[in-house]
């Protein structure tokens, strides 16, 4: 089987729609096929300010909302970042294989960055991709399934691999983004010009997973469209359609051109109306059974110490082997 690894912030709230249809979704399909490794990076997390007893509580949420989403630990590896600690340390080498003006050409971290301020951003925003890349290659992954706008951190990964195997001996697996085209970028709902996200969507542009199913079928709803009527795929002319079209396809499974096909002729309510009823449908039981997940934390931190034990087991000898490379001494 194939190795995939991909890893997902723990949010205070919950995830939102662009995470799950960009990237969980994916998850979800791929442990049925492949060897697959997924974390809550919650290392990442801290490179910008976190409040310790909110960020455990939104490590457990993502964990609980990954598994209500339908990762089954049985079929794959699902761990905490900070609970293996090759992570962090693979990451210090990495960040002495990485350009200084490499890791500034990182788009992420120059919006980012922009956004706070010079004074108020961290040397860890800075070198966050590098710890990305740490988490991929401590596992050989050949694919990462991630959204969009993830692309860029792929392509730094697989430089730093090739990089690293050319310096000191084949040692890491050059990996692949796995982008699916359909849901690669969702965008806000108030503003179809800019991707669903955390810092930079509207409060109604943005959906959130553990929300009140009824608020989120609320600002489906009222998603800024066009002044046309047509119900057409064309994201340059029609961008908040082709959006709740991507949406509508992603959650139903339905091709993005049947869905064209099945509102023809309609207006775009009947298209908001119909989504907000799919997204109802499906977010109601992911909710609960998140819930459920988070009514047993003590049952959930044992499935993560599990999950973290077994990345361990793959991530200790790609470490080891690093170290050894580079010219440090045995740790003995
Ligand atoms: P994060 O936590 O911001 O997002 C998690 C995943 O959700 C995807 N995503 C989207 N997809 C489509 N439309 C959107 N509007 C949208 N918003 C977010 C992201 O592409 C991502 O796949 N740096 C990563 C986390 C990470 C990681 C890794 C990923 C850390 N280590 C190793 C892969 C492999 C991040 O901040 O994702």
């Amino acid at each position: 089987r194939l190795r995939v690894l991909s890893g997902i912030q723990p949010t205070a709230g919950s995830f939102h729609l662009g995470n799950y249809l960009g990237a969980v979704r994916q998850w979800v399909a791929l442990q049925e096929t492949h060897d697959a490794f997924y974390s809550v990076v919650d290392l990442h997390a801290i490179t910008v300010p976190q409040d310790p007893a909110a960020l455990r509580e939104a490590t457990r949420l993502a964990a609980a909302q990954l598994l209500g989403a339908g990762l089954d630990p049985e079929r794959c590896t699902l761990f905490v970042q900070s609970q293996v600690p090759e992570h962090a340390q693979l990451a210090w080498v990495l960040n002495c294989v990485t350009g200084f003006g490499e890791a500034a050409r990182m788009t992420q971290f120059k919006d980012k960055s922009a956004r706070q301020g010079a004074e108020s951003t961290t040397v860890g925003l800075f070198t966050y991709p590098v710890l990305q890349a740490a988490d991929i290659l401590l596992y050989h992954a050949r694919e990462v399934p991630v959204g969009e706008d993830q692309r860029q951190h792929i392509e730094l990964t697989r430089d730093l691999a090739v990089r690293f195997n050319g310096r000191f001996g084949e040692t890491f697996t050059v990996p692949g983004a796995y982008i699916l085209k359909d849901a690669a970028k969702i965008y806000d709902l108030q503003d179809p010009a800019v991707k669903m996200s955390k810092s930079a969507s509207s409060a109604k542009g943005i959906v959130w997973l553990m929300d009140e199913p009824k608020t989120s079928a609320k600002k489906l709803r009222s998603a800024v469209t066009d002044t046309d009527t047509v119900i057409r795929y064309d994201p340059e002319a029609k961008p908040g359609v082709s959006n709740l079209l991507s949406i509508y396809s992603a959650l139903t499974g339905i091709g993005v051109a049947e869905v064209e096909e099945k509102f023809a002729g309609r207006l775009y309510g009947a298209l908001k109306t119909e989504l907000a009823e799919v997204f109802a449908e499906w977010v109601t039981p992911f909710r609960d059974r998140t819930r459920q997940f988070l009514d047993d934390p003590a049952e959930l931190d044992r499935l993560l110490a599990r999950g973290a034990e077994k990345a361990r087991a793959v991530a200790a000898p790609t470490l080891a082997k690093v170290m050894d490379r580079v010219g440090f001494l045995p740790a003995g």
